[in-house]
């Protein structure tokens, strides 16, 4: 399904991946590293945001190497952002129609991910961790083959872990997954493959 292959990426003088290299055929990916290890990178890399120095990327046979994201959208790679990037000023139920290819499964989706009780709320008026459900149900609703979620658990209380493993569980027979996180705890739960990367380098599988 995806190959990254020798990708690197220098921002100016700074080396922050190095010749990165693996494949996904199904299933769910765990990489996990330190603050500054490159994971947000190397997702951005994936899903377009971020231009590789060199190196390249495929999704299901086909390069996607510098394309724009919308394109890589379009061919099912959906990201889920560290850093929440919402409509603020819309609803949590504007926002994920927004993103929606339909809408008739949306409120399936913010229903098992606990938004009912903040679907009529502005973004910038629900907590943080409601947020990051919002920013998950927006990637989800795009319906894509492979979801990049960069750190779906952190800033979640343990409720909401729950909730969110139960989801990623519930769609991980059917759509690939990459999934990141400073620690291996919860990932090793969900991911059927984990890649630690240590100062832009991947240095360990299992
Ligand atoms: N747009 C940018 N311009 C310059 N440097 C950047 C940029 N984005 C990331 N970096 C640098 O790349 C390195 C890797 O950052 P990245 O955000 O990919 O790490 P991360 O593993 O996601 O960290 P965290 O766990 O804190 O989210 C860091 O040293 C960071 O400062
Ligand atoms: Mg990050």
């Amino acid at each position: 399904m995806l190959e990254v292959i020798e990708v690197s990426k220098m921002f100016g003088r700074n080396v922050v991946l190095k010749n990165v290299t693996f494949s996904l055929k199904n299933g769910i990916l765990g990489i996990y590293g330190a603050n500054g290890s490159g994971k947000t990178t190397l997702l951005k890399i994936i899903s377009g945001f971020e231009k590789p120095s060199c190196g390249r990327v495929f999704f299901n046979g086909r390069e996607i190497t510098n394309k724009a994201p919308q394109e890589i959208v379009k061919l099912g790679v959906a990201m889920a952002f560290q850093i929440p990037r919402v409509f603020w000023n819309l609803t949590v139920h504007e926002n994920v129609l927004l993103a929606a290819r339909e809408t008739d499964y949306t409120a399936e989706i913010c229903k098992e991910l606990n938004l009912e009780d903040v679907l009529f709320k502005k973004a910038k008026e629900i907590s943080q961790g409601k947020v990051k459900l919002l920013q998950l149900a927006m990637c989800f609703a795009l319906k894509p083959k492979l979801a990049l979620l960069d750190e779906p658990f952190a800033s979640l209380d343990a409720e909401n872990v729950e909730v969110v493993l139960e989801f990623l569980k519930k769609r991980g027979s059917e759509i690939s997954m990459i999934i990141t996180a400073h620690r291996t705890k919860i990932l090793k739960t969900i991911a059927s493959q984990m890649l630690e990367i240590r100062g832009g380098k991947i240095v360990g599988s299992s």
